[in-house]
């Protein structure tokens, strides 16, 4: 790894994003297909949440006193969709900002007709300042974030102390945070970050991939061609 993770100018943790004026995303254009588009503007008046700057009531909005689990960074959804079919039981909160994106997971929502999967288009950091209540989620999903490769950028990285001590204020005790990333000098980032965060590691260093975490088809060919995965699973104590 050429990159120089620990210097006075980027140090490992710590950073303050809380300025909002460093996001941890780009907004970029993307290209949106019609099928993204029409089931963006069907579904969204019906399955989005318009960010607000006071808590939800999760029990309200989903309809039922279910367990939470928020994800940050859906991407294109795939994952999501799998993730919410395979468990009825869980309620799922998707937060991302990039539209087509959107589009995408509301077109599998549609098809899948998945009834506990809710989105959120806004940037994650001030949704979950703002939106969600202390103590209300069974877990946080963070899958492939931004790697933010270059040194003068790790300031824009999601995980981070500031962050992680607002995850854990929005954590049930014994709820977990379950990181992926496929960027090794990411990974040893949140391991420290997280390790000396108040969260508790479920595993000695990186954890087992979670059966709830399905393998996608990027992923399986990077595996095959030896590129790393690794899982991070940490907990609130309880
Ligand atoms: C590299 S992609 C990974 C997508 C997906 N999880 C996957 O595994 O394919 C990271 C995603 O996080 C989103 N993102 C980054 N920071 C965010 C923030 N603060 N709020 C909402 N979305 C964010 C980006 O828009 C992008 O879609």
């Amino acid at each position: 790894m050429s990159e120089n993770l620990h210097t006075e100018e980027n140090p490992p943790t710590g950073h303050r994003f809380s300025s909002r004026s460093i996001r941890s995303f780009v907004l970029r254009q993307g290209h949106m297909s019609n099928a993204q588009q029409r089931h963006l503007d069907e579904m969204m008046p019906k399955i989005g949440i318009p960010y607000q700057s006071a808590a939800l009531d999760l029990n309200a909005t989903f309809g039922r006193n279910a367990p939470k689990i928020l994800e940050i960074g859906f991407g294109m959804g795939e994952t999501t969709a799998q993730i919410a079919a395979a468990h009825p039981e869980i309620d799922y909160l998707a937060i991302d900002v990039h539209t087509p994106g959107v589009g995408a997971l509301c077109k599998l929502i549609a098809e899948q007709q998945l009834s506990n999967l809710r989105i959120i288009q806004h940037d994650a950091i001030e949704v979950l300042r703002d939106m969600i209540a202390d103590d209300t989620l069974a877990g946080m999903h963070v899958f492939f974030p931004d790697p933010w490769r270059k040194v003068r950028h790790y300031k824009r990285r999601l995980i981070q102390a500031e962050f992680l001590a607002l995850v854990a204020q929005k954590l049930v005790p014994g709820a977990y945070l379950h990181c992926a990333t496929d960027w090794e000098n990411y990974a040893e980032w949140m391991l420290e970050a997280l390790s000396a965060s108040v969260l508790e590691n479920t595993a000695d260093g990186y954890a087992p991939r979670p059966a709830h975490r399905p393998l996608t088809k990027f992923e399986n060919r990077g595996l095959g061609l030896g590129h790393g995965v690794w899982d991070l699973v940490f907990t609130r104590k309880s």
